[in-house]
C-alpha cells in the first residue's frame, strides 16, 4: 500500500517497520482502543503503547488490561517503558513475553514533574551512568528491537555535546534505533521542533533516527524526507490521536471520512475494553484532539468535558453529530 510516508521499511533487528511510519506513545491516548481504532484504518508500520511502569507491567492482568493488551489487526505494537529500576527489568522484560512484544522502547523522553520525580523520563537522561546501567539490563534481558525515545535535553550552553554523548552512550550499550523529538525537555510543545538537528544527528550517527514532532500529513513528511533524507522513520503523535485514519491518507489522499461515525466506533471500543468511568475519562482526554476536525469543535469539547457520566457524553456526542457539524479540511492541534 503506497504511504504517506514515501521511505524504504525501518529493519531492526529482522523486524521489518513497512512503512517506516509509527504512532507515538501518548499517556491516556494510545491504549487499546485507541490503537483498535488506528488499525481499523492501518498505514503505520508499528503503533506503541502508552509510557507502562514496572508497576503497571507487574500486576496488570494481561487479557484486560487496556495498557498492554493488544489485538492481532494492531499488526507490530512497541512496549513502551518507563522505569529507572534495574533490579526489577529482567522481570519486567519476562512478564511481557507472553504479549510478544514486537519491540521495547524506553522513555528518555517525558518532562512532566511526576515521571521525572520517579527517576524516569527526562530525568534518567540527564543522569547518563544511569541511563547507561538500564539500557545495558534492557538490552541483556530483550533480545528484539530496543529503541529510546529522547528529546533534546536541557536547553542551556552545550547541550548539543551532552545529546551527543547521550546519543554514543545509547549507540554504545546496543540500542537498535533512537526517536527523537527535537525539542528542549522544558519547551513541552512550544516554540518549533528543530528539525535542522534530525538531519545533522542522523548523518553522524550509527544506528537509524526516528523524526518526530509536528507532522500533520503527507505534506510535513515529504517536505522532511527530501531535506532530512538520513532520517529512517517517522513517528506521528497528536495528529493520530484528532485523525486516527491520518497514516491511511497514502492509499487515497482524497478519501472521505465519515468522523461521526468514527466517533461513535471509538466510543464503543472504549466501552469494551474500560469500566465506564474510566471510559469517560479516556473519552474526555481524546475530545480536545478530535474535536479540532470541526468548525464549532468547542462546543463539543465542552459538552463532553461537562458530562457527568458516560452515557450523557455519549448522548451528546449523538446530537452534537446528528446535526451534520461543518469539518475543516485541515486542523491544527497547537496548543493539545
Ligand atoms: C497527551 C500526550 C501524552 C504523551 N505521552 C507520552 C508517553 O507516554 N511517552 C512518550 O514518550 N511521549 C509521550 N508524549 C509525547 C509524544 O510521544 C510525542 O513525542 C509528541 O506528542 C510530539 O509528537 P507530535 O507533535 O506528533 O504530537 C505524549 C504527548 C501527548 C500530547
Amino acid at each position: 500500500m503506497p504511504s504517506i510516508c514515501q521511505q524504504p521499511p525501518l529493519i531492526l533487528r529482522k523486524v521489518k517497520i513497512d512503512p517506516p511510519l509509527m504512532v507515538a506513545p501518548m499517556a491516556n491516548l494510545t491504549h487499546s482502543a485507541l490503537r483498535r481504532l488506528l488499525a481499523d484504518f492501518g498505514g503505520y508500520g508499528a503503533l506503541f503503547t502508552e509510557m507502562l511502569s514496572a508497576k503497571m507491567i507487574l500486576n496488570e492482568n494481561f487479557t484486560r488490561s487496556p495498557w498492554l493488551k493488544r489485538r492481532p489487526q494492531e499488526g507490530r505494537v512497541f512496549y513502551q517503558l518507563m522505569t529507572d529500576d534495574i533490579v526489577k527489568l529482567p522481570e519486567i522484560v519476562d512478564r511481557l513475553a507472553p504479549l510478544a512484544p514486537d519491540g521495547l522502547d524506553l522513555n528518555c523522553a517525558c518532562g512532566a514533574a511526576t515521571i521525572r520525580r520517579q527517576g524516569g523520563g527526562a530525568a534518567l537522561f540527564e543522569d547518563v551512568a544511569r541511563m547507561q546501567r538500564v539500557v545495558a539490563v534492557l538490552r541483556r534481558a530483550f533480545e528484539g528491537p530496543l529503541t529510546v525515545k529522547i528529546r533534546l535535553g536541557r536547553r542551556g550552553e552545550g547541550w548539543r555535546d551532552r545529546l551527543w554523548e547521550r546519543i554514543q552512550v545509547l549507540e554504545g550499550e546496543g540500542v537498535d534505533a533512537v526517536i527523537l523529538h527535537p525539542r528542549f525537555m522544558e519547551d513541552k510543545f512550544k516554540r518549533v521542533a528543530q528539525y535542522a538537528v534530525l538531519g545533522e544527528l542522523a548523518a553522524r550517527m550509527r544506528v537509524p533516527l526516528i523524526g518526530n514532532g509536528d507532522i500533520s500529513g503527507a505534506a510535513d513528511l515529504h517536505a522532511r524526507a527530501a531535506s532530512l533524507k538520513g532520517v529512517a522513520g517517522w513517528m506521528i503523535g497528536r495528529h493520530a490521536v484528532a485523525r486516527p485514519w491520518i497514516c491511511a491518507l497514502g492509499e487515497n489522499p482524497g478519501t472521505s471520512v465519515d468522523e461521526a461515525e468514527v466517533a461513535r466506533r471509538f466510543c464503543a471500543y472504549l466501552a469494551e475494553d474500560f469500566e465506564p468511568d474510566k471510559a469517560l475519562r479516556r473519552l474526555k482526554v481524546w475530545m480536545p484532539y478530535f474535536a479540532r476536525n470541526y468548525v464549532f469543535g468547542h462546543t463539543l469539547f465542552a459538552a463532553i468535558q461537562s458530562a457527568p457520566d458516560w452515557d450523557v457524553a455519549r448522548s451528546r456526542l449523538d446530537v452534537f453529530c446528528a446535526a451534520r457539524p461543518e469539518r475543516l479540511e485541515s486542523i491544527s492541534v497547537d496548543g493539545l
